[in-house]
């Protein structure tokens, strides 16, 4: 691998993997393939290198011009999405389009220059898990975590069109023979993720003398995962991983949504009650998690960032030093959730 394209290479976790990649692994020539959405920020590329990382702008849904880039490379690393639930519960067009039609149009490229690709998806896709309260046996079995085996059963526009994308890549595995395979992944956290999120959305509210904001009643719960260690294992997955496979991503991090807005309360020297209860999510799925087995056994891989709250801390610590990256958009984030009760 010499010359990778990262598409959605300037969102959250597509910029770290190009980080990751930059630090770690000096002979390879990153292009950037990205339109610059809400999500995209050009900024999150800017302290690496130009002769390493180039940022071309534009749609993965541009067949011309993604013809133009395929032909130069050995990969594609497929970042590039839609990627926030409740935005696609607003208009979940822009979700078809560049969830399905994007990554038909690189998936075309790829086959005709016989390019690798790698497909990064969602542990979303296979809809969500009974939480552990309500399992025989405590969470005991079957059913417990996500394997690459579990059914597709997804739940929003945004996970169903990521499960299409899925199935897209799939078919175009055994049918064309395109040397692909996919990741999916659960919830990450870390720098540069856009404040409509959760995480950074509380800790940039309890910033900005707002009080956080949770769903329900916060028992809902998400299988943690420090945004490098899910560049680590795309990187295990593009070198070593097999043709046509599919492999989970996850550094087993369940914590419920109350417990997670406890921590940020309390890692910033908030009381613990200083929130407020908002609507719930349409359609919410109550529980991720991750059986990463494959992953680690078959290839080798293991997450490195597995205490949750030193990464909180740290991610609280970035989004302080970093308020110039942030408090530009906060206004409009906070309007549009209020518009929805939350
Ligand atoms: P993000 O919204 O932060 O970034 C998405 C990036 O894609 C942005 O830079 C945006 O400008 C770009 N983009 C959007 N539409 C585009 C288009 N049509 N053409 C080119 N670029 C376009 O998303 P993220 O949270 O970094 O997620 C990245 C990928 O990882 C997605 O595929 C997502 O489904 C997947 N994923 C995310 C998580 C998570 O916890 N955030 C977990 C598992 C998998
Ligand atoms: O599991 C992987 C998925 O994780 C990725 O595929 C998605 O791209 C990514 O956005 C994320 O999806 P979630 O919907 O789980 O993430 P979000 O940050 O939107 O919400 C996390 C949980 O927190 C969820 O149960 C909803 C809840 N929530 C969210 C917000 C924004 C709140 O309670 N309050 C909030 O203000």
């Amino acid at each position: 691998m010499k010359k990778v394209i990262v598409t959605g290479g300037a969102g959250f976790i597509g910029s770290n993997f190009v980080h990751y990649v930059v630090n770690h692994h000096p002979e390879v020539h990153i292009t950037v393939l990205d339109k610059l959405t809400y999500a995209g920020n050009r900024a999150n590329l800017a302290k690496l290198p130009a002769e390493r990382v180039k940022l071309v702008v534009g749609d993965i849904a541009d067949a011309k011009l993604v013809d133009s880039l395929a032909k130069d490379v050995d990969t594609v690393v497929h970042y590039a999405a839609e990627s926030h639930n409740d935005n696609s519960l607003e208009d979940p067009y822009p979700f078809v389009q560049t969830n399905l039609i994007g990554t038909y149009t690189l998936i075309e490229a790829c086959r005709k220059y016989d390019v690798r690709f790698h497909h990064v998806s969602t542990d979303e896709v296979y809809g969500d898990l009974p939480l552990r309260e309500d399992l025989p046996g405590k969470g005991i079995g079957v059913g417990e975590k996500f394997t690459d085996q579990a059914p597709y059963n997804p739940s929003s526009p945004y996970s169903s069109t990521k499960a299409g994308s899925d199935l897209l890549v799939k078919a175009w595995v055994r049918s064309f023979g395109l040397r692909a395979t996919i990741s999916n992944c659960s919830n990450n956290y870390g720098p540069y993720q856009h404040i409509e999120k959760f995480i950074p959305r509380q800790i940039t509210n309890i910033l900005s003398g707002i009080r956080p904001k949770l769903y329900g009643d916060g028992k809902n719960v998400r299988d943690w995962i420090h945004t490098n260690d899910h560049s680590s294992g795309v990187w295990t997955i593009l070198t070593k991983g097999k043709i046509g496979e599919t492999y989970l991503i996850g550094a087993d991090g369940e914590e419920d949504n109350k417990t997670v807005l406890a921590l940020i309360l309390k890692l910033m020297g908030e009381a613990p009650d200083a929130f407020d209860h908002v609507n719930n999510r349409a359609g919410h799925d109550l529980r991720y998690a991750i059986d990463s087995t494959k992953l680690r056994e078959e290839l080798g891989w293991t997450p490195q960032f597995i205490n949750f709250r030193d990464g909180l801390k740290a991610t609280i610590k970035w989004y302080k030093n970093n308020r110039t990256w942030w408090e530009a958009k906060k206004k409009e984030v906070e309007e549009n959730y209020a518009k929805n009760g939350q």
